[in-house]
């Protein structure tokens, strides 16, 4: 085994002999200095684990020594010899975060005590240090190993649900140009106009795609504003009033009076409560045929903290256990080649961050209620 340096500091030579010879039996290699400066000098030069330094010295004291080596190395143990006036500077030391301690006449015992304290503060270290980082190798490897495999799975699962999404609007998009070069052909403006509406509706897909894949990649605080929260209630029921019309469908709306403006992203939530009545709509028109099914309530209230919420009801198809676990994952859609599949995932996103809340209770056959919650308080 290597010898353990130990740097001796004493003015007062005929000590410094005597503990040379006591510290080399021990089995240390042994340095001395007649002054901190000095000690200094040869601690810098040879980084020794243990300094055992006088208190008293002229010049600059041991508790300064002592001071001034922790500085340049805190895992260095540093043991003080006192004298026998000197017990308060002793007793200072430690505070300064010496090792310990022993005063003159110096026993061997005690200074063995002493030393034997140094090493098993600097084997405790070691341990110590051996452990983290085996820990953090440990962690590194675990969370390396791990990330590289959800990553790739994730990434795996966005790039097929987008395939299968593209590969809908292309067949929209395919089936379309057939019945365009159809009527062409046949000179049928009937065709034709079926065919340039199918165009449109899938040129609409795609930009909504695009705009929901933006909407996923990078949350937009920037947008955040003071609003009417019915305000974007008022603009989608306009936008789906036709629709529904179409589809005999009722669009019901119970609006509050009472609410202030809030703090939201207008764009944002407009993006969700489209999704959330177009979904009721959609669920409406697979139900069966009774009355009740045809009629979607929109309402919106305040919360007891000066919060909103929305909520969207619908009378429709309702969702069994198994749909209800999926509705927010991305690209889950029962619509085939009519849904993407992101709608929820979206609005979940955009509630999310407004430190908001979304939640739904759904019945099959019976119906499906949506909420949303904003809270009052907002960090943007
Ligand atoms: N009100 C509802 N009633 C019954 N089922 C619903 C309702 N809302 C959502 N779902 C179910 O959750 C699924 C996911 O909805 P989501 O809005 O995320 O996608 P989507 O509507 O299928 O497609 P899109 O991306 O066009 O919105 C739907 O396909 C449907 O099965
Ligand atoms: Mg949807």
């Amino acid at each position: 085994m290597m010898e353990t340096k130990i740097l001796l500091v004493d003015d007062e030579e005929g000590i410094c002999q005597v503990l040379s010879i006591s510290l080399a039996d021990l089995g240390y290699k042994v340095y001395t200095a007649d002054c901190a400066a000095e000690a200094l000098r040869i601690f810098r030069e040879i980084d020794p684990p243990i300094v055992l330094t006088d208190i008293k010295m002229p010049g600059m004291d041991g508790l300064e020594l002592l001071r001034e080596i922790k500085r340049l190395d805190p895992e260095t143990e540093v043991i003080m010899i006192s004298g026998h006036g000197d017990m308060n500077l002793a007793i200072k030391s430690l505070k300064y975060e010496a090792t310990d301690f022993v005063t003159k006449p110096i026993k061997d015992e005690a200074l063995e005590i002493a030393l034997k304290r140094a090493h098993e503060k600097i084997g405790l270290r070691k341990k110590i240090k051996q452990h983290t980082d085996n820990l953090e190798q440990l962690v590194d490897k675990k969370t390396r190993r791990l990330l590289d495999g959800e990553r790739r799975i994730a990434v795996g699962q966005t790039m097929a649900g987008l395939s299968h999404v593209l590969r809908n609007i292309a067949g929209g998009l395919e089936g379309s140009v057939f019945i365009l070069e159809k009527g062409m052909e046949l000179d049928n403006k009937q065709y034709i106009l079926q065919g340039w509406e199918t165009v449109k509706v899938n040129v609409e897909k795609i930009r909504n795609l695009s705009l929901d894949l933006l909407k996923y990649a990078k949350p937009d605080y920037g947008n955040y504003r003071l609003c009417d929260p019915n305000k974007p209630v008022k603009d989608v029921i306009d936008l789906l009033k036709p629709r529904a019309e179409h589809n005999g469908i009722v669009l019901k709306t119970d609006l509050s009076s009472e609410l202030r403006p809030h703090r939201l992203e207008p764009e944002g939530i407009h993006r969700c409560l489209l999704n959330l009545i177009t979904n009721a709509l959609d669920a409406s028109l697979t139900a069966s045929s009774e009355a009740s099914s045809k009629e979607v309530i929109i309402s919106t209230g305040k919360v007891d903290d000066g919060g909103v919420e929305y909520r969207i009801e619908d009378h429709g198809v309702g969702m069994d256990e198994e749909i209800k676990e999926k509705v927010f994952n991305s690209f889950f859609s029962t619509k085939g080649a009519m849904g993407t599949g992101l709608g929820l995932m979206i609005t979940k996103r955009v509630i999310d961050e407004h430190r908001g809340i979304i939640k739904f209770e759904s019945e099959k056959g019976i119906g499906t209620t949506f909420t949303i919650i904003l809270p009052r308080i907002f960090p943007y």
